[in-house]
């Protein structure tokens, strides 16, 4: 038997706008009204409501820890229209969290913006990072007492590449100009959304708190061993694996590291052109691995080699999602069983690994993708809303309460 360390946190996620339902003051809900997406969210998991109910889901299934997000929107639906309601819903969620041995981990940007500040310009325009991070101050002198895990940014990246690159969420650009300068926008802010945050505590008086983005990261391996390929699978590996969190680590503002695993991208390069180098990939199905419903390979492996290169940081890192959609429950099984053999096997290689949390809790609205891909703990009937535990989360509560697999 692989034991895990103690104090190991085990859970999994939902952020604000997939599961919550009705947040009708976004960026996302303003263009699914617009028809410019494939679904709408609409009442989404009515999680907003049943929060409760899905925590003790949680709770029974072995949990320890769960990840969230905190919809801007709702605190602040209009510029500076500070909504204390809505605040203390998120109060309570903590709390409920906590009554039911729940460790939160609190994510501040998941995606969404209200619409007032897309309007704007959104992160597309460097002055207005004021604006997150005075919600970012707000949101954290409330709840600092309640909460030590802090994800600022989730996949910087995949934000900034989906929205203003290949154009698929709002607000639907294609400009590199764009995709590069709110890059470098949701880099500084968090930067100064992690200084903001430490100051607090420190006034406070309170244990330092645990703050991080979560990055997407992809296992880039090459097709064919040409000169082509090796050299693309490096820059990508560079650009969009490591780039970021190393620009942060010279900041010093990462306490952990928190990764995002998914799935391999399988270079196969057939030009020169920088295009290619740094996104074509092999259309033959060659080396071919299971994948899940939307199409993507499986590659635990991928999750053993990321962590190992990353253990020159020296900087615990958090799995902050790890996860599957299927129709097929044991597929999900096979998923994380060997994702959780890939990962003990290189915290045995000597790198720290604080906790795992499984992307997903519930089934959720799948952001351009919609309601049909399935990536949840607990199946959600859409026509009743009605939970019902998969086999699967059965299984990982066994691993949950051993700590071992
Ligand atoms: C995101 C989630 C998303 C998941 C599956 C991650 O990129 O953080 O919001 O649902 O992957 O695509």
């Amino acid at each position: 038997m692989n034991k895990f360390p103690q104090n190991f946190l085990w859970g999994a996620a939902t952020s604000a706008h997939q599961v919550e339902g009705q947040n009708i003051y976004n960026d996302w809900w303003q263009a699914e009204q617009g028809h410019l997406l494939k679904e709408a969210s609409n009442s989404a998991c009515r999680h907003y409501e049943l929060y409760a109910q899905d925590f003790s889901i949680a709770q029974q299934l072995n949990h320890n820890c769960h990840r969230f997000s905190i919809e801007w929107s709702r605190i602040e639906p209009q510029e500076g229209n500070f909504q204390v309601l809505e605040i203390e819903h998120y109060r309570k969620i903590i709390a409920d969290l906590r009554s039911k041995g729940l460790e939160p981990v609190v994510t501040l940007h998941h995606f969404t913006n209200p619409v007032w500040f897309s309007q704007k310009g959104g992160w597309t325009k460097f002055k207005l990072q004021k604006y997150f991070l005075r919600f970012v101050d707000r949101i954290v002198r409330e709840l600092a007492d309640q909460v030590q895990f802090w994800i600022t940014i989730n996949e910087p990246l995949v934000y900034s590449s989906h929205s203003y690159f290949l154009g698929v969420w709002p607000p639907q650009e294609r400009s590199l100009f764009k995709t590069v300068k709110v890059t470098l926008n949701l880099a500084g802010a968090h930067t100064k959304a992690y200084q903001i945050i430490h100051q607090i505590y420190r006034q406070k008086n309170l244990v330092k708190p645990m703050v991080s983005i979560a990055a997407n990261l992809q296992a880039f391996e090459i097709c064919q061993p040409t000169a082509k390929n090796k050299l693309a699978a490096y820059l990508r590996n560079r650009l969009y694996n490591f780039y970021f969190i190393e620009k942060l680590l010279r900041k010093k503002t990462l306490d952990y590291i928190g990764v995002n695993y998914y799935s391999r991208n399988l270079v196969d390069v057939q030009s020169w052109r920088i295009k290619d180098l740094l996104a074509q990939t092999c259309p033959y199905n060659h080396h071919p691995l299971p994948k899940n419903s939307l199409g993507w390979d499986i590659y635990p492996e991928g999750l053993f080699k990321l962590l190992l290169a990353m253990k020159k940081y020296k900087l615990a890192v958090f799995i902050t999602e790890n996860g599957i959609c299927t129709q097929d429950d044991k597929l999900r099984w096979d998923y994380i069983y060997q994702h959780l053999q890939q990962l003990h096997r290189v915290i045995s290689a000597g790198v720290e690994v604080l906790g795992y949390i499984y992307w997903s809790l519930i089934d959720n609205f799948e952001w351009d993708k919609g309601f049909i891909p399935r990536f949840g703990l607990v199946q959600i009937d859409y026509q009743n809303q009605q939970r019902t535990v998969r086999e699967s989360a059965k299984k990982l509560a066994e691993v949950f309460k051993s700590g071992e697999i």
